[in-house]
């Protein structure tokens, strides 16, 4: 069978750990660039790669890609593309673009042309005038870079961070995509203590319940590509019953999160008990400064306020000191923190072990790593 080409598309600063994932799913031969990861497979591997991402945004089949200096050549070579193996007679495409630094800078006109082109080129296959559009929806982008054109159908629909777990969003909830790369990112493993001191709406709580039972993240919700005749709807539903058994039920968890905030903890019970996992985690009120941590080797990985808001610079600049002040008791716990406030090591009282840039959402922000020892040493 002829192979597809695939891109996993992700917030800046995440592709190395997408492409990681893709490795651990049997995956190689990638071409990694900005926000995206590029990488082939089969029909079926379009089923499981929006299954089993955790960190992606979105999987995008390739259509092609090519130099376009003008509309001519746009509409020419799009046309020339096979749109007609994917896209059925009813098919309701639509087209989106983005341009940047491209002679073709009007993304109207582009997506316009796109548009165009495609529905030449199905009028070629099918015998219609018109296209009604009254079938599965398939999302075409045409995204030109340096004059490159790259299409694409994008076959997640609702981007991959929609897990399906969380209908209530908190005040500040962080994307469950940036939440799996937090907990990826970390030495935190199934068998050690996880500690969430500013849970909110337990988003990175959750996501390392469903990484330490090797539970699919995107195993409640629709996509797409289900609805596509070209993948055969077999293979969504074995690749779910396949999902499901993977699930190691025998884990016992140890994961803890509090907030300050009733509401909070009460949503993140909520959207935990969602997903099944509300056995597995314990979220509770409490001011973090008055949680007794009695475990050593212990992992804490948070997403604590800004204080970008007017008003909070203060209180957050005394609840970092408080924090780091907090964990200085606790020198054998590792802990992991984003923030986009710049003054965060020096507030929490210690330079971090590796720093590393990201975004969450549109905010620039900054994953503060401070490693713990080992708790194999202290046995050894
Ligand atoms: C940025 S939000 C966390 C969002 C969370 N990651 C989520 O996905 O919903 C920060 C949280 O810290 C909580 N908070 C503020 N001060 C606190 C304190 N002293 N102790 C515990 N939680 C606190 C707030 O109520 C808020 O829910």
């Amino acid at each position: 069978m002829p192979s597809i080409n695939l891109i996993a598309t992700t917030t800046f600063g995440l592709e190395a750990v997408t492409k990681r994932e893709l490795m651990d799913l049997g995956y190689d031969n990638f071409k990694v660039e900005n926000g995206k990861v590029e990488f082939e497979g089969q029909i079926r591997d379009i089923v499981i790669s929006n299954l089993w991402l955790r960190t992606a945004e979105r999987v995008l089949l390739k259509m092609g890609e090519f130099k376009a200096l003008s509309f001519d050549e746009l509409f020419e070579k799009t046309k020339a593309l096979p749109w007609e193996e994917w896209i059925p007679e009813d098919g309701n495409f639509i087209v989106e673009g983005k341009s940047v630094n491209s002679k073709l800078y009007s993304i109207s006109d582009s997506q316009r042309i796109v548009e165009k082109a495609i529905v030449e080129r199905l009028k070629t296959k099918y015998p219609v005038e018109w296209f009604n559009k009254s079938g599965a929806r398939y999302t075409v982008e045409v995204s030109l870079l340096k004059d490159i054109a790259t299409l694409t159908i994008d076959t997640s629909g609702d981007g991959l961070h929609k897990r399906g777990y969380r209908d209530r969003a908190g005040d500040a909830p962080i994307k469950e995509t940036l939440a799996a790369a937090m907990v990826l990112l970390s030495y935190w493993n199934k068998d050690r203590v996880l500690f969430d001191p500013f849970c909110g709406s337990g988003t990175i709580l959750i996501e390392a319940a469903m990484i330490g039972k090797n539970m699919a993240p995107g195993i409640d919700r629709e996509f797409d590509a289900d609805k596509w005749a070209k993948v055969p709807k077999e293979y969504w539903s074995e690749e779910k019953i396949k999902a499901r058994k993977a699930i190691d039920h025998s884990v016992k968890l140890n994961l803890l999160g509090c907030d300050i905030d009733r509401r909070s903890i009460l949503r993140a019970r909520d959207n935990a008990a969602n997903i099944g996992l509300e056995e597995d985690i314990s979220f509770f009120i409490k001011d973090m400064r008055d949680v007794d941590l009695y475990d050593e080797y212990g992992v804490v990985i948070t997403n604590p306020p800004y204080g970008e808001r007017m008003g909070e610079k203060e209180e957050v600049e005394r609840l970092y000191k408080d924090f780091g002040q907090k964990f200085k008791e606790h020198d054998t716990w590792s802990i992991y923190a984003i923030t986009s406030n710049e003054k965060f090591e020096e507030l929490y009282g210690k330079k971090a072990d590796r720093k590393r840039k990201l975004y969450n959402g549109r905010i620039k922000v900054d994953f503060y790593q401070y490693y713990g020892p080992r708790p194999d040493r202290k046995e050894g």
